[in-house]
């Protein structure tokens, strides 16, 4: 029955996993992740009916749960990273936990059998200790009580290194005298590791770190799931750590930066090329005004947004919905173009716009919409810059060469809404602003969108 159970579950979360991939099929996974996880649980229980004690189980579960729910109803959808790093650091602290409680309990295990148990027990506590602090230090980068600056002390790498060397050398001592001592000094270098390692990655690289660490807390469930003997939380591990090494591999790509280059941390300590001599070197930008913009939208007959950063930020997704409604109405074909790290987060910018109920059919990937670049009449770029910017693809030197990037100049028109001449997340020049097509409408995101709105009437 258990064993039935469990691979109902598994089926469940795979569902789930598939489900996530889509925002229209979104709801769905979730609902098949809940029942999965019930059916988990119950299923558990009734595994272990006969030595568990049901009072304490039922009160920690009642306790777990309305922390849970009281947490999950009131976080803001900004503060989404935060609440997972924190669930995060939850599963590392618990495979830390399992770990020592399996070397405290009294087994009987001898040659093979006995090495395999250690290993688990040493490997679970490891990976669980790094994910345990690693977390604890992204919940405080990312909720304001540690700076964002990356801490770079001198010969970190060198550091790191000994800590891993030392953890292999326990390792050894470990498994082939079985005493403590050992165990409890990895512990310690692995919590400091976790520290350190977070510690050094500059702020704007959180997301990456998160889905890091959302691997992290996968593979420590998995080798908890040895330790315990227990099926299915170690195909459940071997799915979240999967699904997360998945995500930052694709985040980093999108990104052009190497994945070990994320990990090694100090990404955002030096100053920003903000090109000061950027006007005398691609000519002046020229502004536009929302009602001049307005003009352009009415007479063109397809339109293509790219949100970015600066449209979450100014909290404008609201007023692009509706001038999106009023442009569909006069019978324009309008669009949104979303590139895989646009604004800060995977999904960010698909988020605001459902929120903003913009319809799933008009929002399109990258690939789907590079190619329509060059038949749209008006590019409206919203807030966004380093996601647009063509010396990616001109500039073999520029420090984000080679990053895949939306081909917005290809359009009859560009207009990008921004507040200023600055640089964005990666702080580069970017030429757009400056070719023959582009206009600045300067202002803020919802401030300008109002008042094209406004110009539409
Ligand atoms: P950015 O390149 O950061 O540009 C955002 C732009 O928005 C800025 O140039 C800023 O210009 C403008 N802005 C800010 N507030 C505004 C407001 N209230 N109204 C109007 N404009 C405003 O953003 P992007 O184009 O979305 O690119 C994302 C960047 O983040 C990429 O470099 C990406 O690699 C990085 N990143 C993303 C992720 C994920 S997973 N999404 C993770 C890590 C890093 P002004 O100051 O002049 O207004």
């Amino acid at each position: 029955m258990t064993t039935a159970c469990y691979i109902i579950a598994s089926i469940l979360f795979i569902l789930s996993l598939g489900g996530l991939s889509h925002p229209e099929k979104a709801r769905r996974g979730n609902l098949f992740g809940i029942i999965g996880m019930i059916l988990a649980v119950l299923a558990t229980i009734l595994l272990a009916r006969d030595t568990i004690n049901p009072v304490l189980l039922a009160g920690m579960m009642i306790l777990g749960g309305v922390v849970g729910s009281v947490l999950a109803a009131r976080v803001k959808m900004t503060a989404m990273p935060e609440l997972v790093a924190m669930l995060h650091s939850f599963v590392g602290l618990a495979a830390v936990l399992v770990g020592f409680a399996t070397f405290l309990a009294p087994h009987h295990l001898t040659g093979a059998e006995k090495t395999i148990h250690d290993v688990e027990t040493y490997l679970g506590i490891l990976i669980g200790a790094v994910t345990f602090t690693g977390s604890v230090v992204a919940f405080g980068k990312l909720n304001g009580m540690i700076g964002g600056k990356p801490l770079l002390l001198p010969g970190r790498h060198l550091l790191n290194l000994i800590i891993l060397l030392a953890s292999i050398w326990l390792a050894y001592d470990f498994i082939q005298h079985g005493s403590p001592t050992p165990l409890v000094i990895m512990t310690v270098l692995a919590c400091l590791f976790g520290i350190h390692m977070v510690a050094a990655i500059g702020g704007a690289d959180m997301p990456v770190v998160i889905s890091m660490l959302n691997s992290y807390s996968g593979w420590a469930a998995a080798a908890t799931g040895f330790l315990l003997g227990n099926d299915l939380l170690i195909v459940t591990g071997a799915l979240v750590g999967s699904s997360g090494a998945i995500l930052s591999i694709i985040m980093c790509r999108a990104m052009n930066r190497k994945f070990i280059s994320v990990i090694l941390g100090g990404f955002g300590s030096g100053t920003p090329k903000a090109g000061s001599g950027a006007a005398a070197e691609h000519g002046e930008a020229v502004a536009i005004t929302a009602d001049q913009t307005a003009e352009l939208l009415k007479n063109a007959k397809s339109v293509v947004i790219v949100p970015g950063y600066g449209m979450a930020v100014a909290q404008a997704q609201q007023s692009v919905s509706a001038m999106v409604k009023k442009l569909t109405e006069a019978g324009i074909r309008i669009r949104f173009a979303i590139h895989p790290v646009a604004g800060r987060m995977p999904g960010h910018m698909n988020v605001l716009l459902a929120e903003a109920r913009v319809p799933y059919d008009i929002v399109l990937e990258m690939d789907e919409i590079n190619v329509d670049f060059p038949s749209t009449d008006v590019v409206l770029v919203i807030g966004a810059n380093d996601i647009v910017n063509p010396s990616a693809e001109d500039e073999p030197d520029s420090p984000i060469a080679g990053m895949p990037v939306l081909q917005v100049w290809h359009a009859k028109d560009v207009i990008i809404l921004k507040r200023s001449m600055a640089t964005g997340y990666a702080g580069v020049e970017n030429p757009l602003f400056f070719k023959d097509n582009s206009r600045m409408l300067f202002g803020d995101a919802k401030a300008s969108i109002d008042a094209v709105v406004h110009g539409l009437a």
